[in-house]
């Protein structure tokens, strides 16, 4: 036989950066937990509570999530979420994220949440807070996932709605880490949260803002420097800034980037153009995250696996630089970060 006429030779590079991306320890910083609500979840949910669907079937929801921006995708995530009324829904959702994450070999995981989405429509905030919370305590027993909560502030709504929703969440202080901005982005500038932010500080809690995911590089320079955020979320619009990009790597301000998110919103038309070598290029702390993986086809493994198989200039060093960022980026204790940090060691070690 000749060598034509042989096979094609499998990919075993392919195959071995595979396995190395999914059983590397991670941490997840970039979760909207009500973005893990699956289709399926959502029927279950509203089933239980008698919520009425617009959606006639599972198939019917999931052909719904063809998104063009940012604000058709909100739309729906928004409506998605009626279904969730009381405290055993919140922890039921947030269980079965960490059911797979834990399969993804997530070590440690930020979840955000979104309390006015659900205060508005009259569900108390303990009910949100105290689910999400219970949720966290089972995943570290039951998975060894450590796992924070970060309360964020919907931006299209008032600064004087974000501080009443602080103070309501007041009372339960031990169960979140941080406040985060997330939501309809364009025209609702970080400076509108300012007095927000500064109280958030005042209470010791970490703070971290959407910010140039569809705004423009000017979002992120605000967030830093009125905001005083400790992690950007998204980011990606950093690179038409050489001088911002700059100021990131200067400061190793982390970006916590979401590659199919970013491709499901339109950020970018393919994966294929995605930034993220470019800013890894260019020495900034940058983290693979999947934002709202129930709408954007995947979690964290699968964002890392769309992300190395279009862009050639992702291979082991950088995957060992992904994982490395995010136990880096996170806002665990520092011995916590060694230990995690000393498993993708060994990891990569053996590998
Ligand atoms: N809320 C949930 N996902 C979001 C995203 N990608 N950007 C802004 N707000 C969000
Ligand atoms: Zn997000």
């Amino acid at each position: 036989m000749t060598d034509s006429l042989a096979p094609a030779p499998a990919q075993p590079d392919r195959a071995a950066l595979h396995a190395l991306l999914r059983r590397m320890p991670k941490a997840e910083l970039h979760i909207h937990i009500e973005g893990s609500l699956e289709p399926e979840l959502i029927f279950r949910l509203a089933a239980r509570n008698g919520v009425a669907l617009a959606y006639p079937s599972v198939a019917a929801l999931r052909a719904a999530y063809a998104f063009t921006d940012l604000q058709s995708f909100l739309d729906i995530y928004y409506a998605g979420a009626g279904v969730l009324l009381k405290e055993a829904d919140f922890f039921d959702m947030a269980h079965a994220y960490f059911e797979r994450a834990a399969a993804d070999h997530v070590v440690h995981a930020e979840l955000f949440f979104d309390p006015q989405t659900h205060t508005e429509r009259g569900v108390p905030i303990e009910a949100v807070i105290l689910g999400l919370a219970r949720a966290c305590r089972r995943a570290q027993a039951e998975f060894g996932i450590s796992a924070r909560l970060i309360l964020c502030f919907l931006r299209h709504l008032s600064e004087e709605a974000a501080f009443a929703t602080l103070e309501q969440a007041l009372p339960w202080r031990e169960h979140f880490v941080g406040v985060g901005l997330d939501s309809s982005e364009r025209g609702h500038p970080p400076e509108k949260f300012a007095r927000v932010f500064a109280r958030a500080g005042a209470l010791g809690l970490h703070r971290v803002a959407h910010a140039g995911e569809e705004g423009p590089p000017a979002y992120i320079e605000g967030a830093l420097d009125v905001l005083q955020v400790e992690r950007i979320d998204h980011g990606v619009r950093c690179i038409e800034s050489p001088a911002l990009v700059q100021r990131l790597a200067a400061l190793r301000m982390p970006l916590t980037v979401c590659p199919l998110s970013n491709v499901k919103l339109r950020v970018y038309d393919t994966m294929a153009g995605h930034s993220l070598p470019a800013l890894l290029q260019a020495g900034l702390c940058a983290t693979v995250n999947s934002d709202d993986p129930a709408y954007f086809g995947g979690y964290v493994n699968d964002n890392y696996i769309a992300a190395f198989d279009a862009l050639p200039q992702l291979g082991r060093d950088e995957a060992y630089r992904l994982a490395r960022n995010s136990f880096e980026a996170s806002f665990a204790p520092a011995a916590d970060k060694a230990r995690w940090t000393a498993q993708l060691d060994a990891v990569f070690a053996s590998a």
